[in-house]
C-alpha cells in the first residue's frame, strides 16, 4: 500500500518567531506535488521542520507518516524511516569525497550503523564496498554525472547546477519513500535546470512522493506536478492542478498577496 506523509494544522518557527501557521498538506507516495510561494513564506522552514531540524520549534499540529507522527523522531530516524530533503543550499564538505559521503549516507539510511551495542558498532558498519560501486556507477548513470566526480571532495568548487545534481545523486542512492526538494532549480540556468529536472523524472515512479519546492514555475514544465500549493505567510492558501502554476507564472505573486495578505502583518 502507498505511504502517505500529512502535515496536519502546523504551527511552528524559530526563536519563539512564528512561522507557518496552520499548514495543512498531504503527499502519497507515487505523487508528484509542487510547493510555490513569495519568498519568505515558509517553504523552506516546511522543508527543515519535515526533516527535522533542531533549531526549528513546532508550537502544534503534526507531521505523520502513516498515521504515526514523527515528530519525536531525530532526523536520522526520519531518514531511515524513508524521508530525504535535497538542501536549498547545499554544503561544501572539503576533505570528504563524494563516494566516501554516499556510502556513509547510505550505510546510516539502511542501517548499517544500526548494529550497536554498549561497547559501539559491531562488526562491518558500512555497506560492503562492491555492491556501493556497483549502485553508484548506476545512478551516476541515471543522473547523468560524470564517475569522476565519485574522487572529488563533496561540493568543493561544484557549480550550482553539479551541486543540484549531486543532490539529485543523493535521492537516487538513498531511495526514500518521500523526497522534499527545496528550491532545486534556484540559480541555474535553463540547461542546468532541464538536466536536475531529468534527473528527477528518471526516479519517479509508484515508490517515491516528491514535494517539490520551487518559487519558479519554470522547472514545472519538465517535472509535472499532480498537485500544486501556494504557500504564503506560513499556510496554504491555495491548492490546485498543474494550472495554477501557469497562472502564477502569468501573474505573479501579487495577487495572492492582495488576496491572503491581511491586517495582522502590518
Ligand atoms: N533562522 C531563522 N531565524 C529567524 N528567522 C528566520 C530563520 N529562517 C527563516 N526565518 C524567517 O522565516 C520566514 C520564512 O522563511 P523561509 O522559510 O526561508 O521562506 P521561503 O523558503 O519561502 O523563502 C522569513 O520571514 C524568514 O526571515
Ligand atoms: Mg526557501
Amino acid at each position: 500500500m502507498a505511504s502517505v506523509l500529512e502535515i496536519r494544522d502546523l504551527y511552528a518557527g524559530i526563536e519563539g518567531q512564528e512561522i507557518l501557521k496552520g499548514v495543512n498538506l498531504t503527499l502519497r507516495q507515487g505523487e508528484i506535488h509542487a510547493l510555490m510561494g513569495p519568498n519568505g513564506s515558509g517553504k523552506s522552514t516546511l522543508a527543515y521542520i519535515i526533516m527535522g531540524h533542531p533549531h526549528y520549534e513546532v508550537y502544534s499540529g503534526d507531521i505523520l507518516l502513516d498515521g504515526e507522527s514523527i515528530l519525536e523522531m531525530a532526523p536520522d530516524e526520519r531518514a531511515r524511516a524513508g524521508i530525504f530533503l535535497a538542501f536549498q543550499y547545499p554544503v561544501a564538505i572539503p576533505g570528504v569525497t563524494v563516494a566516501n559521503f554516499l556510502r556513509q549516507a547510505v550505510s546510516a539510511v539502511r542501517g548499517y550503523t544500526a548494529q550497536k551495542d554498549e561497547e559501539g558498532p559491531v562488526g562491518s558498519n558500512l555497506i560492503p564496498m562492491r555492491e556501493f560501486r556497483k549502485e553508484l556507477t548506476e545512478a551516476m548513470q541515471l543522473v547523468g554525472i560524470d564517475p569522476s566526480f565519485a574522487r572529488r571532495y563533496l561540493n568543493d568548487g561544484f557549480s550550482g547546477g553539479e551541486k543540484k545534481r549531486m543532490e539529485i545523486l543523493q535521492l537516487a542512492m538513498l531511495r526514500p519513500k518521500f523526497a522534499v526538494l527545496d528550491e532545486t532549480d534556484s540559480g541555474l540556468d535553463i540547461d542546468a535546470v532541464r538536466a536536475v529536472a531529468e534527473g528527477v523524472n528518471r526516479l519517479v515512479g509508484p515508490e517515491l512522493g516528491v514535494l517539490v519546492i520551487t518559487h519558479y514555475q519554470r522547472i514545472l514544465n519538465y517535472i509535472q506536478p499532480d498537485r500544486v500549493h501556494v504557500m504564503y505567510d506560513g499556510r496554504v492558501v491555495l491548492s490546485g492542478g498543474p494550472e495554477l502554476a501557469l497562472q502564477l507564472e502569468e501573474k505573479g505573486y501579487d495577487w495572492v498577496r492582495q488576496q491572503f495578505g491581511n491586517a495582522v502583518k502590518a
